[in-house]
């Protein structure tokens, strides 16, 4: 039994396993039509302290400055049961059971693209995650937007990573979470700067605010959870993610989260709010608002694979069969892929099945 998202997870792995091949095929276009979640903000904005709330795991390489150096591509599959695990996509068929080794994994990952110096790539990295503790998700974690270059960094990295981020978030199909802390005015926010500029109607923009706690004395963020500060189609969402003492002091993420029920159901300010606040609350309404994305672009996807199909024949015949070199291989894999998703596609617009998101 797999859901949507979990099969569009497998589409997206495809598509990137043919990586040195993509410049010739129709995958580029296919990639770049699967819709999934970019989460986007300044530099310790919390970015990566919303994906482990989501998550539940504390997996993510963390410290001030430039942390995430390469876009990290998420995918939470929900399991019934059994015990949870990580897998990379550059690691196929070693189960990490131990997060603690997926985010020294991440680290060292990113220094073997990267160097280990501060610089940037935008070669992703493919992390599953596979938990009974999860909602089935795709998001990508990406470098934070900055100002300023620091130690030894080229002057060129302001504008890189802005262009990465504008790369993932300009995609029609791309769901942007927009993190700023509550701590700065909202009108500084870098989140909502660069997310204005491609979604002016905020019509796929979440806007995600943390660090509430941290807010001064005599202020709260009611104007902007009940979006007055600034509009978007989708109500804003507060979060109260751990601060860097509780990191240090270890506190875990059930707890990190039960804290964050508590601060929502007790803080006078925010109690009427508290039902449509917090992680958890998060994750549940992005899981909900894929699926209905990617449900509402069956029909385009199809066509679209269709498309590829018949290009990734002709490739592969030009290659010549039988697929005797990696490439004819790993066509040949797509394609039958393609052939598959194609079928349940099609199975979902008949629309023949209650209840939808099962298959
Ligand atoms: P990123 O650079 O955007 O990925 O930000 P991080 O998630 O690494 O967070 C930067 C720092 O802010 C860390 O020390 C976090 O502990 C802290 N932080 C993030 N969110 C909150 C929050 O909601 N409350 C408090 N008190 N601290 C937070
Ligand atoms: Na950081
Ligand atoms: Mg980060």
């Amino acid at each position: 039994m797999e859901n949507l998202i979990a099969l569009v997870n497998r589409l997206q792995r495809a598509c990137t396993a043919l990586g040195d091949h993509g410049d010739e095929s129709a995958l580029p276009t296919l990639w770049d039509a699967l819709p999934s979640i970019a989460v986007v903000g300044g530099q310790s904005s919390g970015k990566s302290s919303v994906l482990e709330s989501i998550v539940g795991k504390d997996f993510l390489p963390r410290g001030s400055g430039i942390v995430t150096r390469r876009p990290l591509v998420l995918q939470l599959h929900r399991i019934d049961e059994g015990r949870e695990y990580a897998e990379f996509g550059h690691l196929p068929r070693k189960r990490f059971t131990d997060f603690a080794a997926v985010r020294k994994e991440i680290s060292e990952e990113t220094d073997r693209e990267t160097g280990r110096s501060k610089a940037i790539s935008t070669v992703p990295i493919y992390l599953s995650i596979h938990s009974p503790n999860v909602v089935n998700l795709t998001l990508i974690d990406l470098p934070g937007l900055t100002k300023v270059a620091v130690d030894g960094q080229p002057e060129s990295i302001v504008q890189d990573i802005d262009n990465m981020v504008r790369s993932y978030i300009e995609k029609p199909n791309s769901i942007i979470l927009a993190i700023s802390p509550a701590n700065q005015d909202l009108a500084t926010s870098d989140a909502i700067k660069i997310s204005r500029e491609v979604d002016p109607k905020g019509e796929r923009t979440f806007g995600v605010l943390t660090k509430i706690d941290l807010m001064d004395k005599g202020t709260d963020a009611v104007d902007i959870l009940e979006g007055r500060a600034y509009k978007l189609q989708f109500p804003w969402i507060g979060v109260v993610n751990r601060s860097q003492q509780d990191i240090n002091k270890n506190v875990d993420m059930i707890a990190a989260r039960r804290r964050e029920r508590e601060y929502f159901a007790q803080t006078p300010e925010y109690k009427h709010l508290a039902h449509r606040m917090g992680s958890e609350h998060l994750g549940k309404v992005l899981s909900k608002h894929l699926e209905t994305v990617i449900k509402s672009r069956i029909p385009g996807l199809q066509s679209l694979i269709n498309k590829t199909i018949i290009e990734l024949e002709s490739e592969l015949s030009r290659l010549g069969k039988p697929i005797a070199t990696d490439a004819g291989g790993k066509l040949y894999m797509i394609m039958e892929i393609c052939r598959v998703f194609d079928g349940i596609f099609k199975e979902h617009l008949d629309g023949s099945r209650p209840g939808g998101d099962k298959i």
